[in-house]
């Protein structure tokens, strides 16, 4: 059924679910729909919301199956105060759903695997995820429930990508960042999309159809070969060259691009200006790094300085993709190189 909905970020779904049933304006008949690192809340007609409270847009709705918990954390038959200290949300990769656990759970993991496994739709199996490590950001992740390996089949931006949580980074939180930048191409572009993992910014923009050629890099090996498999199920031709290489090899022999992706977040800044020679006058520079709240008000004029040593550079934009730490934000830059 199509209805008017609110869309927001996901991490702020349950900020925004209590805000809109305090206001009387959520349609509790219907599913709130789940888009990659979005959400769509359905709204009653006659609905008003504030703007800052997310964007208002039409979507399909599925009808709520009638029953059911509503929240995983009442499958655990748990005093109240102890089932509050479980983590509300959780990420789900193709039919695997990782979360992060307060140490106090650490005994009680096992449990909310098993309510997170009946919970979640198709869930095949269920970890804990340690976090990523190391140059090729592997994630370590403990299986609490389920069965099978961490390789599955993730489905983002209408796009299935070939996924192994534990060889090859991947992050769905990622899915509306790498929409954005894919629908910035324009027709006939080179574009680098370097440290691109198992490539979800390089196949969307393939997808897209208006660039010339891409050329997706990453040292990982193993990112590398199911960027190929995801590959081997699509008709994008030579338009998209997978390439196993580290960046700092490759910016050796590479010729300029329209376009350059690079999503290497803890080295920021610094991977930037490594890279930005390979950016062609009047091309553009996508760039993500891990900032302080504090500084990200200051971080423009950092980007213009640090790349200004390679031409003359303008940031057109600096957006926060999803908060990092308690103090620190995941940021995406993107830079603009003046035309020749
Ligand atoms: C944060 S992940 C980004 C993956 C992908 N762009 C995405 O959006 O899912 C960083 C990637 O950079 C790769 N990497 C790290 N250091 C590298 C280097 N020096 N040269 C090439 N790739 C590198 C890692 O293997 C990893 O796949």
């Amino acid at each position: 059924m199509r209805e008017r909905a609110l869309v927001v970020e996901r991490h702020l779904g349950e900020t925004t679910r209590r805000r809109l049933v305090a206001a009387g304006a959520l349609r509790t008949d219907l599913a709130i729909r789940r888009e990659g690192d979005r959400l769509a809340f359905p709204l009653h007609p006659d609905a008003s919301v504030p703007r800052e409270w997310g964007d208002v847009a039409f979507r399909d709705f599925d009808t709520r199956a009638a029953a059911g918990p509503t929240d995983y954390r009442s499958l655990l038959s748990w005093p109240e105060e102890q089932r509050e200290l479980a983590p509300r949300a959780f990420d789900v990769v193709g039919d695997v759903v990782l979360v992060h656990l307060p140490s106090e759970l650490e005994p009680r993991r096992f449990e909310i695997g098993e309510a997170l496994l009946r919970f979640v739709p198709g869930c095949r199996l269920v970890g804990v995820d340690r976090g990523v490590q190391g140059p090729e950001r592997r994630r370590t992740v403990e299986r609490i429930a389920g069965s099978g390996s961490w390789r599955t089949r993730h489905r983002e931006n209408g796009l299935e990508f070939e996924v192994d949580l534990e060889r090859a980074y991947f992050s769905p939180r990622l899915a509306r960042e790498h929409a954005r930048v894919a629908s910035e191409v324009g027709t006939g572009e080179r574009v680098y999309d370097l440290c691109c993992g198992v490539g979800p910014f390089a196949v969307t923009i393939a997808r897209d159809g208006r660039a010339r050629s891409i050329v997706a890099v990453d040292s990982n090996p193993e990112a590398i070969a199911l960027l190929r498999e995801t590959l081997a199920r699509y008709d994008f031709g030579p338009t998209i060259s997978p390439v196993e290489a580290r960046v700092e090899e490759f910016v050796l022999a590479a010729t300029p691009v329209d376009r350059l992706v690079l999503n290497l977040p803890r080295e920021g800044i610094k991977y930037a200006s490594l890279v930005a020679p390979l950016v062609a006058p009047g091309g553009s520079l996508h760039y993500y790094e891990v900032v302080a709240r504090d500084e990200i008000a200051g971080r423009r004029t950092v980007a213009e300085r640090s790349l200004s040593a390679f031409g003359s550079w303008s940031v057109r934009e600096i957006r926060v993709v999803h908060p990092y730490s308690p103090s620190s934000d995941l940021v995406a830059v993107t830079a603009r190189r003046a035309g020749a």
